[in-house]
């Protein structure tokens, strides 16, 4: 799925910490892309099949330790059917999958503990996988301080992740920093404090490159 082919659909992923603006930014480019014709199937990690949300349980709201390695598998585990059973079916229709959430949060999430190899946790969703990468991957960079700002306000019960020290979200943000450098080509990195009306304005204007160049229509 990273060589474009025409014909097939598009895959855009979107991500960035906790209170970064990804629903946001999805909603609105699923909408513009729904307006100008475009089928378009919207889907999330952890979650977006029966057998993920059940994995989604656990991984968010379990009470209490989930060993680091056991963590990282199961979010393999989700991803591995997610992709099997409902994106790759999506793009090989033809359809634009927007997906919140990717291989790139493990990388990020499970690598930032500092216990886990990113490069491990990588090669693992890879396998689980069969080698998908998205062809557009936004990330929404944004200080976590200022995110956490927004969750406050946003007034709703934190999950196991979000609950994390400050200094854990700093490495989660330096994670897919590293990550966007290593990948120019497949990541759009966007400042998240902008106008939500600018970042989607500079997310079609990339979307509709991709999809000029894949010929959807
Ligand atoms: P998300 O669905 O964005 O949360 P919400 O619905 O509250 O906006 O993500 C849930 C959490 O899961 C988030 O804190 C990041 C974490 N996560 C990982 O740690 N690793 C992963 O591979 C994925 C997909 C998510």
């Amino acid at each position: 799925m990273t060589e474009h082919t025409p014909g097939r659909g598009v895959w855009i992923t979107f991500e960035g910490g906790d209170g970064s603006g990804k629903t946001t930014q999805s909603t609105l480019l699923e909408e513009w892309l729904a307006q100008n014709g475009h089928s378009v199937l919207r889907t999330r990690e952890p979650g977006g099949s029966e057998v993920g949300d059940l994995i989604r349980e656990i991984v968010l709201h379990h009470r209490g330790e989930i060993a680091p390695r056991a963590e990282a598998l199961l979010y393999a585990a989700d991803r591995a059917h997610h992709i099997a059973a409902v994106v790759r079916p999506a793009i090989e229709r033809g359809e634009i999958v927007i997906q919140d959430r990717y291989l790139d949060s493990s990388v990020a999430y499970q690598g930032a503990g500092r216990v886990l190899d990113p490069a491990d946790v990588r090669r693992l969703s890879l396998w689980a996988t069969e080698g998908a990468l998205p062809d557009v991957t936004v990330l929404l960079d944004l200080d976590p301080g200022v995110a956490r700002a927004r969750l406050d306000a946003a007034d709703k019960p934190f999950d196991r992740l979000e609950a994390e020290r400050a200094e854990f979200h700093h490495r989660v943000r330096d994670g897919y920093l590293a990550l966007a450098a290593a990948e120019p080509d497949r990541f759009l990195v966007l400042d998240a404090a902008l106008p939500a009306r600018e970042l989607a304005e500079r997310i079609r204007a990339r979307v509709d490159k991709v999809i000029q160049v894949g010929g959807t229509a």
